[in-house]
């Protein structure tokens, strides 16, 4: 079977990532087979789309749902993705992946190199000088399965905002 670019990337990161750092940021990236799977839950819609990707790693989700739209599986006009993914080192890996649905006018891919958690808590702290995360119509939520420490930055920053919890799980769900 022939792999996609991406698929084989994973491959090739998944071996060559140092252990720590993958438990460090819990990146374990998803297969192609599943990340189809997972794209085919959306129900599919009209107009356009705005879609978070909250941990985006080198992109397997995003492409995914990416992929079923190209192909004629979902009806949106156009679809706007805002992928986060806090390690620097991804984000190349990231664009390639995005690149490859540019070439029309129907599609934004906006990739920000920063901690999801940190940006959405600043964007709902109402604080005057907060850059606004956008509003979505989709999310695709894989975050690390961590437990948040209770004196760590996320724990705090999360704090500030009225959200108490354990997991990063269970911040994406409120934030
Ligand atoms: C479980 S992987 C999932 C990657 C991709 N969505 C997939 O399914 O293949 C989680 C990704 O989120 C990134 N990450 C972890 N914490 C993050 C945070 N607070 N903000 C943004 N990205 C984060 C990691 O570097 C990693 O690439």
């Amino acid at each position: 079977m022939l792999l996609s670019s991406v698929e084989q990337k994973r491959l090739q990161l998944s071996k060559s990532t140092a252990a720590t750092k993958k438990s460090l940021l819990g990146q374990f990236f998803t297969p192609e087979n599943t990340a189809a799977f997972m794209a085919g839950l959306f129900q599919d819609g009209t107009g356009i789309c705005r879609l978070l990707d909250a941990g985006a790693g080198i992109g397997s989700l995003s492409a995914a749902f990416l992929e079923r739209w190209r192909t004629g599986g979902f009806h949106f006009s156009r679809v706007e993705l805002d992928a986060f993914e806090m390690d620097g080192a991804l984000v190349g890996h990231l664009a390639q992946t995005l690149d490859a649905y540019d070439q029309r006018n129907d599609f934004v891919g906006n990739i920000y190199d920063e901690d999801f958690v940190l940006a959405a808590v600043e964007s709902l702290s109402g604080s005057f000088w907060a850059k606004p995360l956008n509003s979505y119509t989709h999310a695709i939520l894989n975050p690390p399965y961590k437990k948040i420490n209770s004196n760590s930055a996320h724990r705090l920053a999360l704090r500030r905002v009225g959200i108490e919890t354990v997991n990063l799980y269970s911040v994406q769900r409120v934030s």
